[in-house]
């Protein structure tokens, strides 16, 4: 597949092909300041070589400012392949699922994830509401991936296009998570998987925290980030209590309790992740109950939980129909 550097606006013509107009549903054709409808004309400007399908981050903003100053902390380097572990752990794809395959990255932020797709040999078209979308432009300029700024429940897309679809820590930060998620098989080819992570529903050490989320998410992303600096201190709190004999672990659980955060052992992770929890607008947490009747309803089957709850697999079936077609295909080939 066709490597292009997204800083200038060269979109492949596999995505090309894929996408479609918000208004009439239409093919776009590509210009050098933007894409435009081939039906009614709509244009959809490049900005920073992005294409815009939204005019504004909306309730996202938080995230444009999250992945502007964390741009690259949590890529892979030479030394850690921590958001290669965790998109096993939260898609159960594995590298022979997605090379040369066309892929979305749903809710893609600075592009951890599309990063390691990308590196497995898939395509990605990657989306986000916020500036995120940018970021992950820029950081992977030099892969077989395409960034668009649009929003989940109006995606540009044909239906059917994508062999895999993902979305990570996403769904659960929209006004509506089923819903969401229940745009998506529509754009899987038949046959094609879609795996979803969800922060879970089951362990309420989060109960403090929705009430100070009341708070922290409207203050300013710049004051919220500055006080996230003063869970770091917190953490080595935690760390000298649990040698405290018989004490220790208790007061560390109640200090949890009381002032939910993240225990990532790295401090810029640490700060990150504090960010991203206490600064989302909207905030959801699901159960596998629900999440299994989501897919059962779009009718996805081999339905798979994967490592890190909450997180599920499914497949789109192929219609009897196009079974016989294939079939009827491999005969021909076998006998041609
Ligand atoms: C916690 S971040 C996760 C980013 C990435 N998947 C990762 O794991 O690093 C959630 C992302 O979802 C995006 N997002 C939220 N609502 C969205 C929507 N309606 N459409 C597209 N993206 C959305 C945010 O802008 C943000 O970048």
């Amino acid at each position: 597949m066709k490597q292009e550097n997204q800083n200038s606006p060269g979109i492949a013509e596999e995505v090309l092909a894929v996408l479609r107009c918000l208004s009439c549903k239409a093919s776009l054709r590509q210009r050098a300041d933007a894409l435009a409808c081939e039906g009614c004309g709509r244009t959809f400007p490049f900005l920073q070589g992005v294409a815009r399908f939204v005019d504004a981050q909306h309730y996202a903003g938080s995230f444009g400012f999250q992945w502007q100053v964390f741009a690259r902390t949590q890529l892979d380097t030479g030394q850690s392949h921590r958001s290669e572990v965790a998109f096993r752990r939260r898609t159960g794809f594995s590298p022979e699922d997605l090379a040369g395959k066309l892929v979305l990255d749903v809710g893609c932020g600075m592009g951890r994830f599309a990063d390691v797709a990308t590196r497995w040999g898939a395509h990605v078209v990657g989306v986000d509401l916020s500036l995120a979308a940018e970021v992950a432009a820029r950081n992977l300029a030099d892969r077989s991936a395409t960034f668009f700024q649009t929003d989940v429940f109006n995606l540009p897309f044909a239906s059917e296009s994508f062999d895999y679809i993902y979305s990570i820590g996403v769904l659960h930060h929209t006004p509506d998570c089923e819903r969401a998620f229940k745009l998506l098989p529509a754009l899987l080819k038949p046959g094609g998987k879609i795996a979803v992570w969800l922060y879970s529903g089951y362990n309420r050490w989060y109960r403090m925290s929705d009430l100070y989320r009341k708070v922290t998410r409207r203050m300013p992303p710049r004051l919220l980030h500055k006080l996230c600096y003063g869970v770091i201190p917190l953490y080595g709190v935690h760390q000298a209590l649990k040698k405290v004999p018989l004490v220790g672990k208790p007061a560390s659980a109640a200090l949890a309790y009381m002032i939910p955060m993240p225990f990532n052992p790295d401090p810029k992770w640490r700060v990150l992740d504090t960010f991203d929890w206490y600064s989302a607008w909207y905030q959801s947490k699901h159960t596998y109950e629900q999440v299994f009747r989501w897919f059962e309803s779009c009718g996805l089957e081999d339905l798979k939980v994967i490592d890190q709850p909450i997180a599920v697999q499914g497949r789109k079936p192929i219609s009897a129909e196009r079974q016989r077609e294939r079939g009827a295909a491999e005969v021909e080939q076998c006998v041609g």
